[in-house]
Parts: C-alpha cells; sequence; structure tokens
C-alpha cells in the first residue's frame, strides 16, 4: 500500500449496462449487483463485479436486518425500493447508476454507469454536494471536514510507516478503518458505509475544473465525468454499500449505532484518569508511581503496564527479576487498596522460541498465521523473531482467551491491545495469510485489532461473565466499538496534534467510537510543562483520559512539575472526577441510543455556522469545552451557539449565538447549557475515589422554562445491570419568575436502595431561591444555593 497514490478510474472497466438476474439482482458479463433493503430506512448495493469478488470478508456484523426485495415499483428503466420516507432507485440500463432520496429529494447519487472493476479491485463513482462537508472515516488526522482530500483505509503503525511525518497533523492512514462518510445535501444528512474490511480508499471531489492540484484532483477521471466525483475503492470481495438515513446529524449518529453497534457500558473505574507510561521497570516502581500520585491528592483509575513487565517481551509473563510473584501481588494490592485497578499491555505477537510453551502450543494446535505456502509467519517485534495468532480462526480466539483469562487471574483488571495493526517490523506483510493460508493478508488486516479484541473480550467473559470488561486497543475496523475503546495511537508532544486530537476524537465518535481519547501530554518526544497543563485541561473532559509517554522520554506524571501546574493538572483531574456521575450517564446513553459521549456542536445545534467548528467540543448535549489548545496565546475565543450558556469561570450567563474572547489563565473553560441538570460527585474529595452515594443535581437554568433528566446509578462494576440490577431516576425541572421547582422520583427500582439524598444546586438565577456564586468552579464553596430533594 503506497499512501500517495490511489486507484485510477481511468484503469478500471465500467458496465453500461445490466440485465435483470432475479428479483433484485442486475447482471453484467463478470458479476453481479444486489439491492437489499435494510429495516428502517437502510439500503444496500451488493456489488460483485471483477474476479472471484462474492465473498463478503468483513467480520463486523450489520446489526439492521435486511433481505433482498423485488422493487417498490418503476419508473421508465428506473427501479424503485422504498421504505417510508426513504428511497434508492437504481437504472440497470444506465450501468446501475443510482440516488438515495429523502422524500423525494436526492441526497446522493452516482455518476453514470458508476460501477468499475479491474481484476478483484471494485470502484463505484458518487456524485453528491462538493461542498457539503464529509465527517466521519473513523481515525484521521486533519481538521473536521473530511472533504477535498483522498483517504486510505489500511490500517498502519504511523511511527514506522510515517516516520517522515508523523509529527504533523497530515499523515495518512492511521491506525483504524472505518470508511464510513457522513455528509447532507441542504439540510438533510445521510451516511454512507462502505461495507469491506480490505485495503480501500475514499477520494473526495476528483473534479476535471480544478486539475491544477496533480496529487489528487482529476486524478485519472473517465472522459466522460465532468462534474466532481467522490470514487470509493476497495482491494478485493464484495463492495457493500449501505446508505444509512438520516434526516438529522443525530439520526444518521444514532443509525450508525444501530447499524454496526455500541460500547457497553465501561467499569466506573475506566473512566477515571489514567497513569501510564513505557518504562516503568518494576512493580515497585509502579506502586511507587501510585503512591506519588495519592500523595500529590490525584485521584487515579488504574496504573498501566507497558511493555516493561514481561520477561524478554514474551506475552502472558511476568519478568521474574523486576516482577516476581510476591513482590508483585505486594504492589498490586497496595494499589489496589487505594481503589486503583490495574491494566497491563497484551502484544499480538508471540516470541518464536522453541523452549517456550506458548509459542509451541500455538504452533502446533496451527494457531498461527501462515505464509501461503504453510510456513508459519514470522515478524520481528519486540521479542525479536514472532508469530502472529491467526484470529480469523475461532478457535485461535477461543484459545487466546484462555490465556488472557489466566493472565486476568494475576490481578489485572484491564488489558491494553497494541500492536495489532499489525506491526510486524521489518517483515513485509504480504506474505501473512489468515485461515489456515487461504486467505490473502488483505482480507484481515485492518480486521486483525477487530478480532485480537473479540478474543480478549471472550478471554474477560471466560474469567467471569458477571464482569465488564475494559479492552483498549489501538487498531480497529468497522463496529470495533462492540468489543473495545480505541486510543488515538502515538501522537507527538506538539500543539499540533493536541489540537487534533478534538477533531480526530469527534470523528470516531460519530463513526460509533464513543470510548476513545489521545495520549495526554503527547507520545513521542519530551512535553513540555505548558503543553502538559494544556493537555489535561482539554484531555480531562475527552471520554477516554490517560497521560502516556514513550520510553525515554522525560517523566510526564504530573508531579514531575512545577507546584503550579501540578495543582492545575490536579483540578483538571478533579473536574473530571467531579462530573463522573455524568459522564457515566452519557455512556449509558450511548450503549442504549448510540448517543456519542463526545460530540461537534452542530450535532445539537444544526447550523451551518458551526461546522468547521473543531477547536471545541460538547461532552454530552449541555457541557461546552472550549481548550486553550495554543501554548503560547493569552485568550481564545469562543464560538457560542444560540442560547444562553452559564460559564463556569466567571458564574455568569452569556448568550448566544456569539464569539468571545476568554482571557487565558489555569481554568478550564467550560460552559452549561440553559436548561441542563448536571449530576455531580457532591464536595470536592474524590481521593482515593470518589463517594458516588453522594450525588446532586445541578440546574442551570435561566430562559428555559423546563427540563428532565434521566439519573442511571448500579454498582459500576459488573454486568448485573443488564438483568435490570440499577436506580433510575426521574427529575423534573420548571422554572418561572427566577424560581426553579425541582423534584426527583425513582423510576426504576433494581438496585440497593440510596440512603443518601440528592442534593440539589441552583446556578445562574436571578431572585428567591437563588444566588450567583462567585467562588471558582468547584472547588471551595460552589456558587448558587442548594437544597435538599428528597426522593
Ligand atoms: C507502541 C504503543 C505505545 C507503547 C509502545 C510500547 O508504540 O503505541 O503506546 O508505549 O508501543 O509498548
Amino acid at each position: 500500500m503506497f499512501p500517495y497514490s490511489f486507484p485510477a478510474p481511468a484503469n478500471f472497466t465500467f458496465p453500461g449496462s445490466y440485465a435483470p438476474a432475479g428479483d433484485a439482482s442486475f447482471r453484467a458479463g463478470p458479476g453481479s449487483i444486489s439491492v437489499i433493503p435494510h429495516e428502517g430506512g437502510f439500503f444496500r448495493l451488493s456489488a460483485a463485479l471483477g474476479r472471484d469478488n462474492d465473498e463478503q470478508y468483513s467480520a463486523a456484523e450489520l446489526l439492521v436486518a435486511g433481505q433482498a426485495a423485488p422493487a417498490t415499483s418503476r419508473f421508465g428503466d428506473w427501479h424503485i425500493w422504498e421504505q417510508g420516507d426513504w428511497c434508492l432507485e437504481v437504472n440497470p440500463a444506465d450501468g446501475m447508476s443510482f440516488v438515495f432520496r429523502h422524500r423525494g429529494v436526492g441526497l446522493v447519487s452516482s455518476a453514470p454507469a458508476p460501477f468499475g472493476y479491474s481484476a478483484r479491485r471494485q470502484m463505484v463513482l458518487l456524485r453528491r454536494d462538493p461542498q457539503a462537508p464529509i465527517l466521519g472515516l473513523g481515525e484521521k488526522t486533519g481538521r473536521l471536514d473530511k472533504n477535498n482530500r483522498s483517504w486510505h483505509f489500511w490500517n498502519a503503525n504511523v511511527i514506522s510507516d510515517h516516520r517522515f511525518n508523523y509529527q504533523t497533523d497530515a499523515y495518512d492512514p492511521t491506525y483504524v478503518s472505518i470508511p464510513l462518510m457522513i455528509s447532507r445535501s441542504g439540510d438533510r444528512w445521510f451516511g454512507i458505509l462502505l461495507h469491506n474490511p480490505t485495503p480501500s480508499s475514499i477520494q473526495l471531489n476528483l473534479d476535471t475544473r480544478n486539475a491544477t492540484d496533480k496529487f489528487s484532483a482529476c486524478h485519472g477521471m473517465r472522459p466522460e465525468d465532468k462534474e466532481p466525483i467522490s470514487v470509493l475503492t476497495v482491494e478485493q470481495g464484495r463492495l457493500d454499500l449501505v446508505f444509512i438515513p438520516g434526516p438529522t446529524l443525530r439520526d444518521v449518529v444514532r443509525n450508525v449505532a444501530r447499524l454496526t453497534g455500541t460500547h457497553e457500558l465501561p467499569p466506573l473505574w475506566a473512566l477515571g484518569y489514567h497513569q501510564c507510561r513505557w518504562g516503568y521497570s518494576s512493580a515497585g516502581e509502579i506502586a511507587t508511581v501510585a503512591r506519588r500520585l495519592a500523595d500529590a491528592r490525584i485521584p487515579c483509575g488504574a496504573m498501566w503496564m507497558d511493555i516493561d513487565y514481561m520477561d524478554g517481551f514474551r506475552v502472558f509473563t511476568y519478568d521474574p527479576e523486576r516482577f516476581p510473584k510476591e513482590e508483585r501481588d505486594r504492589c498490586f494490592a497496595e494499589i489496589r487498596r487505594r481503589g486503583t485497578r490495574l491494566v497491563s499491555i497484551i502484544d499480538p505477537g508471540i516470541k518464536a522460541e522453541e523452549e517456550w510453551e506458548v509459542y509451541r502450543d500455538a504452533r502446533d494446535r496451527g494457531l498461527l498465521c501462515q505464509t501461503p505456502e504453510g510456513k508459519v509467519y514470522t515478524g520481528q517485534v519486540w521479542p525479536g523473531r514472532t508469530v502472529f495468532p491467526d484470529y480469523s480462526l475461532p478457535e485461535a480466539r477461543s484459545w487466546w482467551a484462555d490465556r488472557i483469562a489466566a493472565h486476568l487471574a494475576t490481578g489485572i483488571d484491564g488489558i491494553w491491545n497494541d500492536m495489532n495493526d499489525p506491526s510486524t517490523g521489518v517483515s513485509e506483510q504480504s506474505e501473512m495469510w489468515f485461515h489456515h493460508s487461504t486467505l490473502s493478508h488483505g482480507t484481515y488486516h485492518n480486521q486483525y485489532g477487530d478480532l485480537m479484541a473479540r478474543a480478549t473480550l471472550e478471554g474477560f467473559e471466560k474469567a467471569d461473565p458477571n464482569r465488564r470488561p475494559f479492552i483498549l486497543t489501538r487498531s480497529a475496523s468497522t463496529g470495533s466499538q462492540r468489543f473495545c475503546a480505541v486510543w488515538t495511537g502515538d501522537n507527538v508532544s506538539n500543539e499540533a496534534h493536541l489540537r487534533m486530537s478534538i477533531p480526530m476524537c469527534l470523528n470516531l465518535s460519530l463513526c460509533g467510537v464513543s470510548f476513545t481519547g489521545p495520549d495526554v501530554g503527547g507520545f513521542m518526544h519530551d512535553t513540555t510543562e505548558e503543553l502538559l497543563v494544556a493537555w489535561n485541561l482539554a484531555g480531562a473532559l475527552f471520554p477516554f483520559f490517560r497521560n502516556h509517554t514513550c520510553s525515554g522520554t522525560r517523566p510526564q506524571e504530573p508531579y514531575n512539575f512545577s507546584a503550579d501546574a501540578l495543582d492545575t493538572i490536579r483540578r483538571a483531574i478533579n473536574v473530571r472526577y467531579k462530573l463522573l456521575p455524568a459522564i457515566y450517564q452519557l455512556f449509558r446513553d450511548h450503549a442504549l441510543h448510540g448517543d456519542p459521549v463526545m460530540r461537534p456542536l452542530f450535532l445539537e445545534f444544526p447550523e451551518e455556522y458551526l461546522e468547521g467548528v473543531d477547536s471545541q467540543f460538547l461532552l454530552g448535549p449541555s457541557i461546552l469545552v472550549a481548550p486553550f489548545l495554543d501554548v503560547d496565546s493569552r485568550e481564545r475565543t469562543v464560538v457560542l451557539p444560540s442560547g444562553w450558556w452559564y460559564s463556569l469561570r466567571e458564574a455568569t450567563w452569556v448568550k448566544g449565538p456569539d464569539l468571545v474572547t476568554v482571557p487565558r489563565d489555569n481554568r478550564m473553560n467550560i460552559y452549561i447549557r440553559d436548561g441542563a441538570i448536571i449530576p455531580m460527585v457532591e464536595g470536592a474529595d474524590f481521593f482515593p475515589q470518589p463517594d458516588l452515594s453522594n450525588v446532586a443535581f445541578h440546574f442551570f437554568f435561566r430562559e428555559a422554562a423546563e427540563a428532565t433528566f434521566v439519573y442511571h446509578e448500579d454498582d459500576g462494576e459488573t454486568r448485573a445491570h443488564r438483568d435490570g440490577a440499577f436506580n433510575e431516576w426521574r427529575v423534573d425541572a420548571k422554572a418561572a419568575g427566577g424560581r426553579v421547582e425541582a423534584s426527583v422520583r425513582l423510576v426504576h427500582n433494581g438496585w440497593t436502595p440510596r440512603k443518601t439524598p440528592f442534593k440539589a444546586w441552583f446556578h445562574g438565577l436571578d431572585g428567591v431561591g437563588a444566588r450567583e456564586g462567585l467562588a471558582p468552579w468547584p472547588f471551595g464553596a460552589l456558587p448558587g444555593s442548594w437544597s435538599e430533594l428528597a426522593p
């Protein structure tokens, strides 16, 4: 895969007409295309042109049922499939050109004769509003809008594959392949999933009228394509194009989650602050870091163990000298006493060493990836000569799961899957085949991380089916959120990567990957105090929040910096802990409805002027976060969408739409939407862990007349909530004449009865019953007035 070249339409063959072949299939010479409506307004076009392309290699199931069905009606040469407001029209006489419509209005269509092939490659040419933004595409560099560029989908090991430009914000591809684009026509949003896991590309707006950019525009277009086209190409297997209905962006995002799945409710500890670094060299050192964090009054959800804990980088082992069992048990117990958990890295690569039982066992059972001729494939990773489990085999996943279960039993709470792009070092990957040498590298390359996560999840379930898993992966593909969280891999300690982390995680979130975040502080190279502080102030409200850095860089734990810096970082971490009940609720909403935890502003406020805003984000519907991203600038501009916003820094209301300039200081820059009800931990002591039995609802009211909020609480650890073991409280608030009246009632009673009544804080109201507060939020005396809400 060469990152700077792309398939050229000029080199593909495009059948000009198709003949009906059954109710919903159309045939042209070497292949056929079927039309498959999926319930709820989704449609799939499934193309198998070119050579041997009948197989669908994706392990990601489409979770919305679909079945080939005859067209609902005909109009001239057009065959029309309708479902409610949505329809797909196909014209076999014009080479299967198509239009996807909402209430009669075309949202996206094709060029004439849009389906092409070249040996096993297949291509489809779209016509869309060339000005409309393109969102999604999974984990990509650059700004939020992905339009006017060409993108590859090939899970890369960024630092080695982009060794000359990984410090920029413009390399492609990254570790994750989700060829899912979200766009609009006018104000109607839709999505298109390229449901094919093999190496693929999406080239947006190739345009002969804009032929000056010889690297992308007009590249290899057909003479007949006079208008801008977007070109989607896959390397092999069925080209399944799934049209996802809107019409709002929120509808599209929920439908993406319906189609490809959501992340289950994580254990609460996983939503806290995480401390990691490559280079913690002994169990004692990890315990010391945990102790120093505690001494610095920094709550910590988990301590992480990078590859240093292993014996010669042999997976599932501990170094006998640096992590001997007794010492390990003692250190783990000490860490755990403070409420902190342990996560360990697990790479897929197995050291190829005859004396080692894990290697022999995997090899003898035939569970390793092989060359096309059936030799065990060998790469070069941390342990030297390295072999790789073939996770495409269910028996290999099950074997891996047994090993994971045993590893968890050593006192591990979460698993971090890395190098699963897969990284093979200097060994060429194309010789690494799957499924007992029957399937080429491309069929599973992009799915390797996904299948590894499935095997790991199976391991959690073998260990204890009632325990909530926590799995973090570097590489992923469509639908991986069902199995794991995704961090954005090896970033760099620079401002460009701090800034880029917002659009990158927003687009992942729109693609269903809600549990995501960057290495806070930056991974490669030394961070600076200013950058680390800025990154914590921003990163504390990402869905996943972990400080991590590379071996050999300067120490990056917060207590290694000045007292001021430590204080600021501690306060940022405390803000996260204060908001933990709200964040937990957002994860619950994601699991139930597919709403992303982190959102672009225009998901809540569908206004065109907000579409370019990607230096701010919303945490849920009501918490607007506008971090300081330029380390040197003394102020920043904040775009406030329409309505009133309560500035937590100033304890005052600001009216949007507006651009406000805020001077920089060391406080987080957070605004709360008028009418928001936000659950927070009461008080400001989160050490060692916050007391979640002590929760207050914070009401932010200015002009909003009423609001409702549903608060979910459970044990935070097990899957018993799936069987109803949770409480759900409905909070209702009505405001009039400067007064807010609130009530709370138990609407689902399935868990331990609550002993502590909820408190209520009222912010920003004039008049009786509430005051504007002046104290800096959320420490010391809280602004506003409070009362107890009797359940
Ligand atoms: C990879 C990971 C990084 C980890 C390192 C050593 O580069 O992305 O997070 O620290 O390997 O395991």
